[in-house]
């Protein structure tokens, strides 16, 4: 499929918009410091923090790191918002204690079995789902624009 742009200069901390590529829901979110801070947080309640495993793409080399993102923009989560389990789309962005039940800073939530993600797309352990959420290959043209693919 052909990379897709967008316009991100609207997107305000805390906001996630989706794009779709290749009929995949891509989420662009904008994380506040606060979000990104919780991922010192759950680095040690997610199944694979380094993002070894690929779930259907391996994770670009450059966002092999804590915040899963480009150095360029620590900011900016891009994954696909669907489940490593069976392919349910998870609902979120949630942040701190929004539900303590779910565990600390459970970022996202799979609607159908439980599955639980970090605000860096990363599974919690013991959880249905095997892998982390994927994050697709993307660049910016600018502060404003990104191009996924
Ligand atoms: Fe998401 Fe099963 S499809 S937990």
């Amino acid at each position: 499929g052909a990379p897709v742009e967008a316009d991100i200069s609207a997107l305000k901390p805390g906001e996630m918009m989706t794009v779709e590529w290749r009929g995949k829901p891509v989420w662009i979110l904008r994380r506040t410091d606060e979000m990104l801070a919780s991922l010192a947080k759950t680095e040690s309640e997610v199944a694979d923090p380094k993002s070894d495993i690929p779930y259907s793409m391996d994770t670009p080399d450059y966002c092999k790191n804590p915040a899963r993102s480009r150095e360029e923009h620590k900011d900016l989560l891009v994954v696909v918002g669907i489940c490593s389990h069976l392919g349910c789309s998870p609902s979120g962005p949630f942040g701190s204690n929004v539900n303590p039940q779910l565990g600390a800073d459970p970022g996202f939530v799979c609607p159908c079995h439980g599955s639980t993600f970090d605000l860096a797309g990363r599974v919690f352990k013991n959880k249905p789902a095997p892998q982390n959420l994927d994050v697709p290959p993307y660049m910016f043209l600018s502060d404003s624009r990104i191009v996924i693919g």
